[in-house]
């Protein structure tokens, strides 16, 4: 009985050390020195490579190291009845929340101004708007959305979620669902924030059509994947001023192309996707917690809903 750690890009050391940590009787190996493959029951993955999942012919669960599990489910290889589950880790929860908030008081207060008014030299005190004139609007109300919702209406300011499915939102956030409804809930979106996860439905999803709804001088922050919003769009978007400023922590492309137009532009604020960090020992203490109801006969959770593809 092993379990794989394949985590493209990153410094395994620490994952090993959490997983042994947290399952001391587990033989925890990393990839590519992972030995017989029909000794691998669990494989906690980031960007493994596509087709290499198939010779782990006992493998009992596939472990997004991630929130997102795009990264696994493109890959057309995949082994059939292995469930893929989701990291819902509330430290990484939490960090995107604080990365989406600072993004909003950012330009909330106008500090996008004040940064540039700096650079002149110029002393000049624009006109605020109260928090709850704010109409901030959230597409994804799964964990991370959510919460951002709730502590954005916290701070009083008027909140709206989307989904593609119908639901009830807590502390009356307002909630839009389905695609019928979503040039209305642009057309009241002031800053528009994606929390959705990256699917077939959601590729692309925000094209120049979409972005046409929303109220002239908009902010968009893209926390949860690039390729949502469609880039091509939204640069025409922010050259038209129907969005004034756009921070953008997710890319169709990563790292983002060193010639890529986003960089200069000065509209726009680009951080290397940071906005949740992965923490290897809170991550394994959550990824360990599943592999051992997997061990107990209990269903492990989240795990992926092929049909939503989240
Ligand atoms: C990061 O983007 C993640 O999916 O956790």
């Amino acid at each position: 009985m092993a379990l794989l750690i394949s985590y493209t890009g990153q410094d395994t050391v620490p994952w090993v050390h959490a997983f042994r940590d947290e399952l001391p009787e587990m033989d925890v190996r990393v990839f590519p020195d992972e030995g017989d493959p029909a000794d691998v029951e669990f494989i906690a993955v980031w960007q493994h490579p596509h087709g290499g999942l198939k010779p782990y012919v006992n493998l009992k669960a596939i472990l997004s190291c991630g929130a997102g599990v795009e990264h696994i489910t493109s890959d057309p290889d995949l082994p059939e009845g292995v469930p893929i589950i989701r990291l819902v880790d509330e430290a990484v929860v939490h960090d995107m929340c604080l990365h989406g908030l600072h993004w909003v008081l950012h330009f909330h207060r106008g500090y996008h101004y004040y940064a540039e008014n700096q650079r002149r030299s110029r002393w000049q005190v624009l006109p605020a708007v109260l928090p709850f004139k704010r109409r901030i609007g959230i597409m994804g109300m799964g964990q991370i959305g959510q919460r951002l919702a709730e502590m954005l209406s916290i701070l009083q300011f008027s909140v709206a979620g989307w989904g593609l499915n119908d639901r009830q939102l807590p502390n009356g956030i307002k909630y839009f669902s389905g695609a019928e409804s979503m040039g209305r809930f642009l057309s009241e979106a002031d800053i528009l924030i994606n929390a959705l996860p990256l699917t077939p439905k959601t590729k692309n999803l925000i094209d120049a059509n979409y972005l046409s709804c929303l109220p002239r001088g908009a902010f968009i922050i893209n926390i949860s994947r690039g390729g949502i919003v469609n880039e091509k769009d939204l640069r025409k978007s922010i050259e038209s001023g129907r969005v004034e400023a756009a921070a953008l922590d997710v890319f169709a492309a990563e790292p983002l192309p060193q010639n890529d137009p986003f960089w200069t532009n000065s509209s726009v604020h680009v951080t290397p996707h940071i906005g949740g960090i992965n923490y290897p020992a809170s991550a394994a203490q959550v990824m360990a917690a599943n592999i051992k109801r997997i061990q107990r006969g209990i269903a492990p959770f989240p795990v992926l809903d092929p049909r939503s593809g989240y």
